[in-house]
């Protein structure tokens, strides 16, 4: 195992701020895990896991622990069929979208409008990742993961790891507990695909798309969003949604409702109901292209807090707390953050 010390983390976060760890491990295997979870063990360091980058906030500080560089890449992705199942093995390290396309050249449904989700495979359990109507719950079979308490290996089925939107057992109940090292995969062969985003269902207006064709017409989307990272293009510093949907009761927005006209809304469950984030934000006064200091809006997307180039952590900060002061004061409701904060 290569540690290093005082290593800046911002370059490995996709958003691009923050100071720098005191320890860095990179991890290529899960003897290497082991070794590096038993020195932060003996330090009393706490521990942090880092895959793409592509969902977290470094503070300014930096983090005085050790951040384990997820690099497990074995096995690459390894397809076990029977006669109606298509099994997959993959490992933490594993890009999150070559997976999608790999599983989708294979004519498999299931992952397709997952497409070009920045991250590694380690962080997509984590939180269930979802977009255009599909979670990555609905075709996980089973988690592998270092249990630190225990220090041993363990397998989560996907009932145990605790699925919901945004959520899992990893980042609640048991945050801190698991680190993730290998991700299985059940895809039906008879599964087709089925569109449930408005955008989607337009686009292919009735005609009945393979995997592939809903994996480019996804990432197509994405890019018109800013929702695809291409490095060097405007936008792209940025860490995603930078705040959940809230899921509020039907008492709660039926209040909503009679103050304000045409409230975009969907069904969540147990007779919730889920708003648009990006839609309070903007109401509350901050449109797309909003700048406050080296922080931002994305001009593509509301939801988007962006980097516009040299920003700290700090003005990161200031810009999520402005939002969610003024979404609070217009509409009592109060936005979480999406992206883990490093501290
Ligand atoms: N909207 C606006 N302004 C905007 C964009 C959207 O008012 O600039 C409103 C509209 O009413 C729109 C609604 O928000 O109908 C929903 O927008 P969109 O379909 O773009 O999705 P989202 O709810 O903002 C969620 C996920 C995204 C995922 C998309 C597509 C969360 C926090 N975000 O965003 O996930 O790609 O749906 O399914 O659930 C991520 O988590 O990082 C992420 C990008």
């Amino acid at each position: 195992m290569q540690l290093e010390e005082n290593i800046p983390l911002a370059p490995l976060t996709t958003l691009h701020v923050g100071g720098a760890a005191k320890y860095l491990a990179k991890i290529a295997s899960r003897e290497d895990l082991v070794a590096a979870v038993n020195f932060a063990h003996g330090e009393e360091l706490p521990v942090f896991v880092l895959g793409g980058g592509s969902n977290v906030l470094v503070r300014d500080a930096g983090f005085p622990g050790l951040v384990l560089q997820m690099a497990m890449t074995e096995p690459a992705s390894v397809f076990e069929e029977s006669e109606d199942f298509v099994r997959c093995r993959v490992a933490a390290g594993v890009d999150w979208d070559a997976f999608v396309l790999d599983v989708c050249e294979r004519g498999l449904a299931g992952v397709e409008c997952l497409a070009g989700i920045p991250g590694l495979m380690g962080g997509c359990p984590v939180q269930n990742i979802g977009a255009y109507g599909q979670e990555v719950a609905e075709t996980i079979y089973s988690v592998t993961a270092l249990d630190v308490e225990a220090m041993r290996f363990v397998t989560l089925s996907a009932a145990e790891c605790g699925f919901a939107y945004r959520q899992s057992i990893f980042n609640t109940s048991a945050r801190g507990r698991y680190i993730v090292v290998e991700v299985t995969f059940l895809f039906e062969t008879a599964r087709v695909v089925e569109l449930k985003y408005a955008e989607l269902k337009e686009h292919f207006a009735g005609k009945q798309p393979t995997p592939m064709e809903v994996y480019y017409a996804v990432r197509r989307i994405r890019h018109g969003k800013g929702m695809l990272l291409v490095a060097g293009e405007a936008d792209c510093l940025s860490a995603g949604s930078f705040f959940k949907n809230p899921v509020v009761s039907s008492l709660e927005f039926q209040r909503l409702s009679s103050g304000f006209k045409e409230v975009p809304h969907w069904p969540a469950a147990d007779g919730k109901v889920k708003l648009a984030a990006a839609w309070l934000v903007e109401q509350a006064g901050f449109e797309k292209g909003f700048a406050m200091g080296q922080a931002g809006i994305s001009s593509r997307h509301t939801l988007a807090v962006i980097n516009r180039g040299g920003a700290s952590s700090g003005e990161i900060l200031a810009l999520r707390d402005a939002i969610v002061g003024r979404v609070r004061e217009r509409f009592g409701i109060v936005l979480e953050q999406e992206p883990v904060m490093l501290a």
